[in-house]
């Protein structure tokens, strides 16, 4: 089994002191940092934009893997890029991801990785004609705009569907699952088994008494 990445998710970090969350997650053993940008329109909640990305870059040499949920994030591929994002996430629901096609192929322009990401109603046929050219699909476990939720349990039937596509077309180990929102102990896997091949932690890594030994324990937890 190709190793699980664990990606800690920023948003429940004490915005004030970012920089040490950062330092702290890179300490702890995350392969990746999980930096969601909320603009209050496509989700209703607000977060920060690429100035904050810029500043955590500063902290830290990890994978930043950047989850924007946003209207249009078509406006903002570029600035996120200069920024220091190394994967760019837009949501297939975005009223600006009208043409996906060209939005991926900017951030590929852009010099970084693309993800797509759904909501939990949407169904994954609709990534049946952008599979090919992203490099991850991120599946939400959870209403997106807040951590700490509760993870919803249709989300590891559309791992598993979206593993088989992945495994049809051929591009197995060219396509990461990542699943966000209320992933734990008891969730991980789940998901795991069913396909996801990056997990996104932000209560149960961040806030834990010992991120590292969260992390561990999320990468090891097999059913
Ligand atoms: C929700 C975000 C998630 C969230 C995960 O809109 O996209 O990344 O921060 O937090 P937990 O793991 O606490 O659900
Ligand atoms: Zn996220």
């Amino acid at each position: 089994m190709a190793d699980i990445k664990i990606a800690p998710s920023v948003m429940t970090a004490d915005f004030c002191y970012l920089g040490d969350c950062v330092k702290q997650m890179d300490r702890a053993g995350a392969d990746w940092l999980h930096i969601d940008v909320m603009d209050g329109v496509f989700v209703p909640n607000m977060s920060f934009g690429a100035p904050m990305v810029r500043a955590m870059r500063k902290y830290s040499g990890m994978f930043f893997d950047v989850h924007l949920m946003m209207e249009h994030p078509e406006q903002y591929i570029e600035e996120f890029a200069e920024a220091g994002a190394d994967l760019i996430t837009v949501h297939y629901e975005a009223a600006g991801a009208l043409h996906l096609d060209r939005l991926v192929s900017r951030i590929h322009a852009a010099g970084k990785k693309a993800g797509v990401a759904i909501n939990p109603a949407t169904s994954p046929e609709a990534l049946e004609y952008i599979l090919e050219d992203a490099d991850l699909v991120l599946l939400m476990s959870v209403n997106p705009g807040f951590g700490g939720q509760k993870f919803i349990p249709k989300t590891v039937r559309k791992v598993a569907q979206v593993k088989r596509r992945i495994d049809e077309q051929g591009l197995a180990g060219r396509v990461e699952i990542e699943v966000d929102g209320g992933i734990n102990f008891e969730t991980a896997p789940k998901v795991i088994a069913a396909g996801a091949s990056a997990l996104v932690a932000g209560h149960a890594v961040v806030d834990a008494e010992d991120p590292a030994k969260a992390i561990r324990m999320l990468k090891g937890s097999r059913v």
